[in-house]
This record gives C-alpha cells, structure tokens and sequence, in this order.
C-alpha cells in the first residue's frame, strides 16, 4: 500500500535497496568497458543477479516506542519534511507536517489554514532571500465500524519552488514565520538541464522500503553512494499490516480473518516520515 510514490531530491547525499542489483550491474559493465554505460549505450541484455543468501529474510517492524519514530518537535514546528523533484530542474516541492496527529474515536482534525506554509530559501545560508508560499491539507481515515479507531493527520504542506538554477544547491527553511515556527536551515541541490549528456550521475531507484530493522540498512546504504536523485517508487511503511489498534502481523489474513475490513495503522506512515527525515539529516550531512 503506498501513500507517496515520488521523485526524491537529496538533502546532500540520500537513500537504495535494489541498489544493489544496479551496483552489481554498473560494475559488470566497468570492469568490461571500463566506464559507466547510460541509456545511449543500450539497449542492454538483461542481467538477472542470484538473491544474496547472507540477507536478513525476516524483517521486523520497528515499534512505536523507537525513538527514531517518536515525535520530537514541539507545538507547530515542522516534522517530517521533505524534498522532491517537480516537472524540470528549475522547480521543486517543500513538504512537511505540523501538528500532531490523532488516533481514536473521538478525533477532531485540525484546521490546516490555521498553520501558514512558508519556504524562505536562497544560494547563501544567510540571507534567505526567497520566500515562496503554498497550502496545507488534512488527510483523515475514518472507518465506518463501530470498534475501530479513527486517524486524523497533523496539518501537511506543500510549496513549490520555482525559478530556480540547475545543478545547484539551495539552503531553506519551511515552516510559519508567524507563530513563530520555523524548521532548521537544511539544503538541497537541484538538477543538471537535461540533456542528451546531461543528467544525475547517480540515480538509486527505491521499492518496498517499509519501517523495518533493514530499511535503516537501505537508507544508509544510499547514502553512502551519494545518489543524486532518489525514484521512490512506492510501498513504504506497510500500514495495512495493522490493525487500528496498533497491532501487527507478517500475515494479515492469518491473524485477523474475523476483522470487518481490513484496517491499518495509520500512524505508521508519521513513523516512516520521521525515521527517513532522521537518517538523511544525521547519515548525510
Ligand atoms: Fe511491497
């Protein structure tokens, strides 16, 4: 189940998984060509690389009382942000959440006009000179069954910076400068033009990530071959093996054949907001 498939710009370095698939297949090509092939030297025959045996089969959630997916902002700061790619080099998407989230049955969603959406951004760290603005949204999930626990969103925004240079990078901080609310200084780097030869030197292509002991492995091991452009191409914290109770399992339709419809765990998809936020920020800098 995915809540976000996107393009994902590095905060300097960034994330992998069938990274190693790619890894295996770009130094097949290396050491028999002696450089690293684009799409221009293909068509390639396909290369199929026997699973790694030393892998971890069974991966296990992290529980909600890790503290990498604990909440640890406080009022209407923003959490669990985010950078992606939009339609060409010169623009990107901000993202992030205030507020907290609520599961129960008696939530009551927060009002998202009630938290400005504010990037100020720019070339140096000091000053910021731009200043771009969006809008923000609440998404619930409300189940029409007696027993079963309803979620209701921190406030999520979304700005879109546009005009901006190729192949460099950009300092920002998001929040609302109002209350006041604002994020940390964080920074990006934007797209080459694209171009017959030219485009990301390193683009790691990222599924099934989930919240497990093994993404934290997986995040890490992007980063470490500073990939410049992150495809995540969905199912990323597998809310839908929970129940709304906060109760999991490796098999849904075994342990929870008598549920009413199949429920989730809503939360979950804070908690993956939060450990990757964690991971680029304290692997990548
Ligand atoms: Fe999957």
């Amino acid at each position: 189940m995915s809540r976000l498939v996107s393009v994902s710009m590095t905060f300097s370095g960034s994330f992998v998984l069938a990274l190693s698939r790619i890894i295996l297949f770009i130094n097949c090509f290396l050491s028999a060509r002696g450089k690293i092939p684009s799409t221009l030297d293909g068509p390639f025959e396909p290369v199929t690389v026997p699973f790694d045996v030393s892998l971890r089969g069974n991966a296990v959630d992290l529980p909600d009382n890790d503290s990498r997916v604990r909440r640890t902002v406080k009022g209407f700061e923003p959490e669990q942000i985010s950078v992606s790619l939009s339609a060409t080099y010169d623009s990107v998407w901000i993202s992030w959440i205030t507020g907290e989230f609520q599961i129960g049955y008696n939530i009551k969603p927060l009002e998202p006009k009630s938290v400005a959406s504010v990037v100020r951004y720019g070339r140096l760290r000091h000053p910021l000179t731009g200043e771009a603005k969006g809008y923000s949204l609440v998404y619930n999930q409300l189940y029409p069954f007696d027993g079963l626990q309803n979620y209701t969103s921190g406030i999520i925004h979304h700005v879109r910076l546009t005009g901006l240079e190729p192949d460099t990078r950009y300092y920002y901080r998001c929040g609302d400068p109002s209350i006041p609310a604002m994020s940390g200084v964080h920074h990006f780097k934007t797209m080459p033009v694209s171009g017959p030869r030219s485009y990301p030197s390193r683009i790691a292509v990222v599924g099934d990530l989930g919240l497990t002991y093994n993404t934290t492995t997986t995040i890490n091991h992007v980063i470490s071959h500073k990939a410049a452009l992150v495809l995540l191409i969905g199912d990323v914290t597998y809310a839908n093996q929970y129940l709304t109770n906060g109760t999991g399992s490796d098999c849904y339709s075994c342990s929870f054949s008598d549920s009413p419809i199949h429920e989730t765990y809503q939360p979950r998809w804070d908690y993956w907001g939060r450990l990757t936020l964690f991971l680029l920020f304290s692997l990548a800098l």
